[in-house]
């Protein structure tokens, strides 16, 4: 990757750049809870976005994107707002800055991803950590690292049409090696944990599903959740958000809310629980019950929640039934990957009888990922 970005610079732009990687990330536990002010407890990966950027002295942006083989270029008002999808990522980080009060001139940038799209490893969010850090590197603005992350979400509201929490951005900016980060995503409190099960892997299976209408689906998701959020509130003034709130204040107005609404907050309320529950089961290095929440954090997104389909169940039983010790649909669901907790003798058994009895099952093979949990956004050159 790193050569491809630095020679298709050079042919196009010329000899001088600041090499930038942000990674995508993972999630052991703590789905949905960012919009809602709960817990989640990512980390960066390894595979992620690169770019090639260098100030052009102009007042326009001319980025090349490898993976589509499409140029763009950009001026850096409202109204210049790109064509490409790819591009408007860009495109918001810079106007994010701007509004923040940054300096966002003109640049030339080539950047290129092997964090597969779609599987649920958040891409986007690798790509606007990416740039939101090297702006703020070569125009000197001086953002801190979660403010950079703020730029990303807020991306995402303001240009591509997500309603999405902080947690994507957050981890791909502030990832470190060999550690899960829990977050607090009310305070923004954050506590690095060394993650190195021994005796375990974590595996990634990506059904190589993704739904149409996943972010009107999730903007759904989000709004049920305000809803139920805000029929609380009126009984309990303190609850700011879900996260807040008690199992038994949600049966208060069970009757008062849809359906819909009352199993949504329902989920929440259980996973923002599930999360402490595996911080301790972490200190006390108690694999298999963090493993056990992890398959009660797959039914709740399966059946409270609605995000899951038939690929993602399918798998998940499949690992129930093989033994794994933890398995669940990972990040917004609609498709994407399972997060497998796996016994190092049950490995290659796992992985085996996965790609085999999906392909059966469903005509195609999954991919199987290895991941290694890394550092956030960085200059690495
Ligand atoms: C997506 C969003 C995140 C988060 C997850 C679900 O990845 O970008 O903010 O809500 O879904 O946990």
């Amino acid at each position: 990757m790193k050569s491809a970005v630095t020679s298709k610079f050079k042919e196009l732009y010329g000899e001088k750049y600041g090499l930038y990687f942000s990674g995508g990330r993972i999630n052991l536990i703590g789905e949905h809870t960012d919009y809602n002010g709960g817990y989640v407890f990512p980390g960066a990966i390894d595979k992620g976005i690169m770019a090639a950027v260098n100030p052009n002295g102009t007042d326009r942006v001319r980025l090349y994107s490898i993976d589509y083989a499409q140029s763009c270029e950009f001026g850096l008002e409202e109204a210049d707002k790109p064509e490409f999808q790819w591009a408007r990522y860009v495109f918001g980080v810079c106007r994010e800055t701007i509004k923040r009060g940054g300096k966002a001139g003109g640049f030339d940038a080539v950047f290129a991803g092997d964090v597969p799209l779609g599987a649920g490893l958040s891409s986007s969010a690798a790509l606007e950590s990416c740039f939101a850090f090297a702006i703020n590197e070569i125009f000197a603005n001086g953002i801190d690292k979660v403010e950079l992350a703020r730029i990303g979400q807020s991306t995402e509201h303001n240009y591509c049409g997500v309603k999405c929490g902080i947690m994507d951005q957050f981890a791909s900016c502030m990832g470190k090696t060999g550690c899960l980060i829990r977050l607090d995503c009310k305070t923004m409190e954050y506590k690095y944990f060394p993650f190195n099960p021994k005796g375990y892997k974590l595996v990634l299976v990506d059904t190589k599903v993704k739904h149409e209408l996943a972010s009107s689906a999730y903007n759904k998701r989000r709004e049920s959740c305000e809803n139920a959020a805000a029929a609380i509130r009126r009984n309990h003034p303190e609850v700011e958000f879900l996260s807040d709130a008690k199992r038994v204040w949600l049966e208060e107005v069970r009757s008062e809310i849809p359906q819909e609404d009352f199993l949504r907050a329902e989920y929440v309320i259980g996973e923002v629980q599930r999360v402490l529950d595996v911080c301790d089961a972490l200190e006390r290095d108690d694999y298999e019950t963090v493993g056990e929440m992890m398959y009660q954090t797959h039914f709740g997104m399966s059946r409270l929640y609605e995000v899951s389909c038939p690929e993602l169940d399918f798998l998940n039983r499949l690992a129930r039934v093989m033994g794994v010790s933890g398995s669940r649909v990972m990040g917004g669901g609609f498709g994407g990957c399972t997060i497998n907790l796996v016994k190092d003798e049950l490995y290659d058994d796992f992985v085996k009888a996965a790609v085999e009895q999906y392909k059966d099952k469903f005509g195609h093979e999954p991919l199987i990922y290895d991941v290694q949990i890394s550092n956030g956004s960085s200059r690495i050159e």
